[in-house]
């Protein structure tokens, strides 16, 4: 018999139930109202997760096809980093980071270096995405001597403040417009199945903005995503990422590749970057390397990371759980899960996933009401209106439908117009079909509804 991790969902309420919804009102009068979305219809209260199953309050178990925001690629609560975690917060929950070192930051910034692509490779831990982006933004100051930064619309990068300031999503952005860094240029997403002409003009948009950079200096540096995730998995194409790569090289450029979403594995390689063409200079990984915990990392070969001055007891950037030793722990057995082949399972799976939706989806593809796409586990699948684009909000009412379905998926998408899926490896047989299933039966609904 299946366990929890391994079963279909099974639910024995209407989604949400009594205990979620109750839950809802007692969160609405604790929390700023800004944070979760609460309505009779949303959301579920998680009570426990394993493998790719979620408990809720009331009982329910949906089959979860986020991995949680794409960081339980292992599934949810792995044992190897449960374990780890475990021993190591037993010994010595924290620590005294960037002073008095615990062991446990040198053993992984020792399986850091192994793993990424880079010779002498030098790290920054953190806590969140967004932290390792503002390392990546300092770093690449310093190291280009420049400080314009050229991002990509559509870009997550996350909230913090220089982390946003390189985020293009415009509702993000304006309650603290003028707070954000100057000097930031967003040139448009370059389209994958751009004409010649549309080619050329994402080119020379590219040459214009580092010929003609802003009033506030000269561009030093390029952030980007190899897969845009949150703007509805969106990989940069590949003859844009040899444009850039060879202007990067002819402007002496810093190319920091944000992998927090597509790194570890998630896309069937190490760094997706290497998969669309790019060779970055300064990584961001977060998400997979803590197998659930929050920790993460800027890593940038030697010469790179030597633009900041050796520490003279006073480390310029810094952070109270830096190299927190519980978290260390966790992501040192994540990332023996990484060198022990995950990569090659995610893209496995992904092969198998974008097949079956393709094959579940055709007439529909076909027909224009749906694009499928994706890179190993990171799949996205818009719903459009053929002639005119992406179906604003349609991937909400697809997701939403889904979880009273029980299965859990997120929409992404300027507009909201995609399905999101970025499940956990571990998936069986069964929860496979399912999840195809379930997925394609839903897409195809709401793309044949009347708008
Ligand atoms: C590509 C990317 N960069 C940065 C972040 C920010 O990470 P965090 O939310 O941990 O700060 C995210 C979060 O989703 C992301 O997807």
């Amino acid at each position: 018999m299946d366990s929890f991790g391994r079963l279909l969902p099974r639910l024995v309420t209407a989604v949400p139930g009594p205990a979620s919804r109750a839950l809802g009102r007692r969160l609405r009068a604790v929390e700023s109202r800004n944070v979760t979305f609460l309505s009779e219809a949303f959301p579920v209260f998680w009570e426990s997760a394993r493998g790719a199953n979620v408990r809720d309050a009331d009982g329910n178990v949906f089959l979860d096809l986020t991995s949680a925001f794409g960081v339980s690629l292992l599934g949810h609560s792995p044992t190897d980093v449960v374990a780890a975690f475990d021993r190591q917060a037993r010994e010595l929950l924290h620590g005294m980071g960037d002073v008095h070192p615990p062991i446990a930051k040198v053993r992984l910034l020792e399986a850091l270096a192994e793993i990424v692509p880079f010779d002498d490779a030098r790290s920054v831990l953190a806590t969140s995405g967004s932290e390792a982006v503002e390392i990546a933004l300092k770093t690449a100051r310093l190291a280009s001597g420049r400080p314009g930064i050229l991002a990509l619309e559509g870009g997550y990068h996350g909230l913090t403040v220089g982390a946003l300031s390189v985020t293009s999503r415009a509702a993000f952005r304006r309650p603290v417009l003028e707070r954000l860094f100057d000097g930031v240029t967003h040139l448009p997403f370059p389209r994958g199945d751009a004409g010649g002409r549309a080619r050329a003009e994402a080119i020379a948009a590219l040459d214009r903005a580092l010929d003609d950079p802003p009033t506030s200096g000269p561009i030093g540096t390029v952030v980007l995503e190899p897969v845009q995730a949150r703007a509805g998995v969106r990989p940069v194409p590949r003859w844009w990422a040899d444009a850039l790569m060879e202007r990067v090289e002819r402007h002496g450029l810093i190319l920091v590749a944000d992998e927090i979403y597509t790194g570890l594995g998630r896309c069937g390689a190490v760094l997706a970057s290497h998969l669309v063409g790019l060779r970055p200079h300064i990584v961001c990984l977060g998400k997979v390397l803590g197998g659930g915990v929050p920790i993460s990392a800027c890593v940038a070969p030697s010469p790179i990371m030597d633009a900041w001055p050796e520490s003279d007891g006073e480390a310029l950037h810094t952070s109270t759980f830096l190299g927190h030793p519980a978290s260390c722990a966790a992501a040192e057995a994540a990332l023996a899960r990484v060198r022990a082949g995950l990569p090659d399972e995610a893209r496995a799976l992904g092969e198998q996933l974008l097949t079956g939706l393709r094959r579940n989806l055709r007439a529909l593809v076909d027909e224009g009401l749906v694009e499928v796409r994706g890179l190993g586990l990171l799949v996205g699948i818009e719903i459009r209106d053929p002639g005119r684009g992406p179906r604003a909000a349609a991937g909400v009412e697809a997701a939403q439908e889904l979880l009273t379905r029980g299965v859990i998926t997120l929409p992404a998408g300027a507009s909201g117009a995609v399905v999101e899926l970025s499940p956990p490896v571990g998936l069986s047989p069964d929860q496979v079909e399912h999840a195809v299933r379930a997925v394609a039966e839903v897409v195809a609904a709401v793309a044949r509804r009347p708008p």
